[in-house]
């Protein structure tokens, strides 16, 4: 067992990990989200603007968490499993707003720790008191807060863009103290989490391995990029890995997911 077998592994999930359980991921060509411009329903300015279409573009997608189609899917299940087996800790930082990490059981039960940078669908936030509180279904401008009973004060707890991530100084802990980095299924486009390949390499010399369908904006800054399917590459990754944590062991174990990758087509 070599040293940096024994450090703890930090992971960045994007929206790229939930595509196979039917999540869509954010940024098409066209630069929409599902039809909306990403102005209109990912800035306070347009929350301002149009609480109703906010609230209903979030509703919306909290709602089909409850689809019964939408699953953890094998991605998901491997970081559990990784986080069981490593002997030390196996952080998770996701930008995703979705729950299908948690639903995969990370974070639970001593199972690694897991981080919502961007915020959770199935949480909302008071206006007025800042507290954040578990929510199902629909919200909208007539919605009471559960709390102080007030109608109208209520907004998605979601980081919309000019606002402040989220878990900064866990994130900075983290991202300080990691002997492997793995980034799956992020295109890199979105500060801060795009810099976190760089602060883990020039803070703690950790190994970087990306994980995505194609070669991202950021791919450079990694050590080795696996592309393909997280839901094909990633069990294969993690399943090599049981084998070591040395440098020699995360090639080797990137050259498997690859050829997981080429196996499922
Ligand atoms: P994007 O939609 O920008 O990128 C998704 C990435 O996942 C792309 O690079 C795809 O190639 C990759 N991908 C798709 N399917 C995949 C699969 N099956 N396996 C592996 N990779 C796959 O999503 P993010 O990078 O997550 O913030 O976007 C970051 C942030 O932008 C989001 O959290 C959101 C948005 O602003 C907020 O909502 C606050």
């Amino acid at each position: 067992m070599t040293i940096r077998r024994c450090r703890p592994i930090v992971v960045l999930t994007g929206a790229g990990i939930s595509a196979e359980s039917g999540i869509p991921t954010f940024r098409g060509a066209d630069g929409l989200w599902e039809g909306h411009r990403i102005e209109d329903v990912a800035s306070p300015e347009g929350f301002r603007r149009n609480p109703a279409l906010v609230h209903r573009f979030y509703s919306e997608r909290r709602q089909k968490l409850d689809d019964p189609r939408i699953e953890p899917n094998a991605a998901h299940r491997a970081l559990v499993d990784l986080a069981r087996r490593w002997p030390a800790p196996v952080r998770v930082i996701t930008q995703n707003v979705d729950d299908l990490h948690e639903r995969a059981g990370l974070g639970v039960a001593g199972a690694g720790e897991l981080l919502h940078m961007h915020g959770e669908l199935r949480r909302v936030r008071s206006l007025r008191t800042g507290r954040v509180h578990p929510w199902s279904g629909a919200c909208d401008e007539t919605s009471i807060d559960p709390e102080t009973g007030e109608c109208g004060t209520l907004r998605p707890h979601i980081v919309w863009f000019g606002e402040a991530i989220l878990g900064t100084e866990t994130i900075d802990e983290w991202l300080a103290d990691c002997g492997l980095f793995l980034s799956i299924g992020t295109q890199g486009a979105v500060w801060p989490a795009a810099g976190f390949v760089r602060e883990a390499r020039e803070r703690c010399a950790a190994a970087c391995i990306e994980f995505n369908l194609r070669a991202t904006e950021i791919s450079a800054w990694f050590d080795d990029c696996v592309e393909g399917p997280a839901g094909r590459t990633l069990p294969a990754f993690v399943a090599a890995l049981a084998e070591g944590g040395s440098p020699e062991d995360f090639r080797a174990a990137c050259d498997i997911a690859r050829r997981a990758a080429a196996v499922g087509g």
